[in-house]
Formats: structure tokens, sequence, C-alpha cells
């Protein structure tokens, strides 16, 4: 009775050492980010794909370093560009392919990108600008489901020529759409 009753209390008593033992270097790891650091660097780490938003908002020497809102329109211009590319090539791909099923596909895309080209990031973009964060966010949830409804227009099939570029899409407009929950919020 006795031995057991000793035995769950230094089993006890490792798990509480190892719990010391680990803390501090969860505490150190935590506490990197958040002194005077880049801005950039702050706020990609709350979107889900730092290294792309980094990346892009880094590479910009348009970028504004230390204003969020900026920011916002910085990764929705690049969404933009994105985007135009890739109806662009679509379109291409429509002139080039004799296969019907492709083709239908490839059309229902173009019918996805259009507005997402003309009329969704224009009007976030516009949002963002005029402080309409809200309004902003739902465009940018629309964006989101255009490119969705796209991509799963190949779930199954054999050919998937958009995938790599609705994929990037996907990234884009997540990183953009946790930006402007930040000013949402913020
Ligand atoms: C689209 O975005 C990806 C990732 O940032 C980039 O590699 C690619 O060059 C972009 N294309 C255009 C046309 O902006």
């Amino acid at each position: 009775m006795r031995s057991s009753l000793f035995g769950s209390f230094s089993i006890l008593h490792i798990l509480i050492l190892s719990c010391i033992l680990l803390t501090p270097t969860t505490l150190s790891s935590d506490g990197d980010g958040d002194d005077d650091g880049d801005l950039v660097d702050q706020i990609c780490r709350k979107t889900p794909f730092y290294d792309l938003c980094s990346s892009i908002l880094h590479s910009n020497p348009l970028a504004p370093k230390s204003d969020p809102k900026g920011m916002a329109l910085i990764m929705v211009n690049n969404i933009q560009e994105n985007a135009t590319d890739t109806l662009c090539y679509i379109e291409e791909l429509i002139k080039q392919t004799s296969d019907e099923q492709l083709e239908q596909q490839l059309d229902f895309c173009a019918e996805s990108y259009i507005p997402v080209v003309k009329y969704i990031l224009p009007q976030a973009a516009d949002a963002i600008s005029q402080g309409r964060f809200g309004f902003a966010s739902y465009c940018i949830v629309d964006a989101q489901k255009e490119v969705n409804a796209c991509d799963k227009k190949f779930s199954g099939s054999s050919q998937a020529p958009l995938s790599d570029r609705n994929d990037i899409m996907q990234k884009l407009v997540d990183v953009a759409a946790a930006i402007v929950k930040l000013l949402l919020n913020g």
C-alpha cells in the first residue's frame, strides 16, 4: 500500500519537474515578437501564411511598413494582379483546348474570376481605403467563394490545370482576410 502510494507520488513529481523544465523555452519563444520589431512581421504572424505575407509586403517598395491599412491595400492589389493574370491564363487555355469537358470547366472558372477581378477586389480596395472594413471583409469572403467554386469544378476530373493558381489565390485571399480582420477588430 505504502510503496505504491509513494510510487505514484514520484511519478507526479517527475511530471511536475518536467513541466517546470519545459516552461522557460515556451515562454522565451513567446516573448520574442512583441517589442518594436517590424510591424509587417507582427501582422504577417497573425495570418495563416506568414512567409507569403512577409515576402509580398517586404518586396513591395510601396508597402507602408507602419500602416496596417496600407498593408491590406497592398495585399488586395497583389491579389488583383494575380487574379487578372489567372483570368488571362484561363482565357488562353480556353482558346487552346478542344476538350469539351475541359472547356466547360474553364468557362465556369472564367465566370468565377471575372467578377473577382472586375468588381469584388476593386470594391474591397475601395472599402479598405474608406475604412469600411466590415464591407471589405464581406468582399474578400466573396472572392474566396468564387475561387473555391472554380477549384471544385475540377474535383474528380483527370486534369486540373488551375489547381496551382487557385491554391495561390486561396492563400493570398486568406492572408488578406486575416489582415482585414485585424483592422476590423483593431
Ligand atoms: C501570384 O502570386 C504568387 C505568389 O505570391 C507569385 O509567385 C506569382 O508571381 C504571382 N503572379 C502574378 C502574376 O502576380
